[in-house]
């Protein structure tokens, strides 16, 4: 098949990233993370998008080299229009725009939401593509959904979360427990030394497969107030059985939702994507599912799970070889539905 090249561009949040691929293969995916945030406990819109206008150039820079591209060897750049932070989306959109227009190649959209569960598609030895109709998980910081995907471009959102993301269920409740930003990583860690059933948390009653995490965080807090008044040192004394308890009950929240969308659908391909993948609890349980459940699921590598522009250059190629082309006035979308892009 002949060589395309493309040039993906993410910076939706607080990662500045750029892509090359060729065909459906990445050749390099850059991601410059913005440290900056850490001080803040959590995501500043304004000092993101500063700091994507400093890194632009520099990781779109980097991603040619890496590949050994020059940029006119391109045939398209594509780039997130949404959804996500204003500010972060404008930097990337503008950058695409102009260098599309500078190398007169077609300017390619991509929503967000649906890279991340596109990411399965990128050819890679190390990752195997779901066939459809299948489900995908999408649990990051800033999202949780399941998805119904009938084909690469038709897809159904059967539920997603009406408060936090799940990864802000971590990295929040971390946060109760003094553990820096962000906090999933470290509860994962921490679990794996401490017993998931020593403290229970009440799961959140939500109808059909919507998500709530804000009361988790509330009753962590409440059950962390009322035992360190009678033991102060009760979190550090007790770090690894809190991280497992909590880990656990996010985790029953996951899995009773993916087990009522596989009920509900009949679909037993599961593919999941976003931070939150990276979680060792999850993939153990996703695992132990293949045998009990008889599921086959699916795990990005890591560097497909996270924010990153190898997911944006996928779908970029995939709507490349449908002939679509942006309009080259378009802007950047905060808010983005699955399956209106097309
Ligand atoms: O996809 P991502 O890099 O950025 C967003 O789009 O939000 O996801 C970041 C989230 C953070 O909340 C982080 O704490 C969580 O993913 N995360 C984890 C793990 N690694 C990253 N949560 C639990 N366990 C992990 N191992
Ligand atoms: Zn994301």
């Amino acid at each position: 098949m002949d060589k395309k090249y493309l040039l993906s561009i993410e910076s939706s949040c607080d990662d500045t990233s750029a892509a090359v691929l060729c065909n459906k293969k990445v050749l390099s995916n850059v991601v410059a993370t913005q440290k900056i945030h850490e001080q803040y406990g959590g995501v500043v819109p304004e000092l993101a998008s500063r700091a994507h206008q400093k890194n632009i150039v520099t990781v779109v820079h980097q991603a040619l080299a890496k590949a050994n591209i020059d940029k006119r060897q391109l045939s398209a750049i594509a780039f997130t229009r949404g959804p996500g932070l204003l500010g972060s989306l404008l930097v990337g959109t503008s950058f695409a725009k102009s260098m599309a227009l500078a190398l007169d190649i077609p300017l390619i959209e991509v929503n967000h939401m649906e890279a991340h569960i596109l990411a399965h598609f990128i050819e890679d030895d190390e990752m195997k593509a779901p066939p459809f109709p299948f489900l995908g998980m999408t649990i990051s910081g800033g999202h949780t959904q399941i998805v119904l995907v009938k084909d690469y471009f038709d897809m159904e959102v059967l539920g997603e979360t009406l408060d936090d993301a799940v990864g802000e269920a971590f990295d929040k409740s971390a946060k109760l427990m003094g553990l820096p930003y962000p906090g999933g990583p470290l509860v994962d860690k921490n679990a794996q030394n401490g017993n998931p059933n020593a403290f229970s948390f009440p799961k959140p009653k939500v109808d059909g497969l919507n998500f709530s995490f804000s009361g988790l965080k509330t009753s962590i807090l409440y059950f962390l107030q009322k035992q360190t008044q009678q033991n102060p040192d009760f979190i550090k004394e007790n770090i690894d059985d809190i991280c497992a308890s909590v880990q656990y009950t996010i985790l029953e929240i996951l899995m009773d939702k993916l087990k009522l969308a596989a009920k509900q659908t009949g679909i037993t391909h599961i593919a999941i994507g976003g931070g939150v993948a990276a979680n060792s609890g999850i993939r153990a349980r996703l695992k132990e599912a293949e045998q009990t459940l008889g599921w086959t699921t699916y795990i990005p590598k890591f560097q497909y799970c996270t924010d990153n522009a190898g997911m944006i250059g996928i779908v970029g190629y995939l709507k490349y070889l449908e002939g679509f082309q942006s309009n080259p006035n378009i802007a950047a979308q905060a808010r983005y539905a699955i399956g209106t892009s097309t």
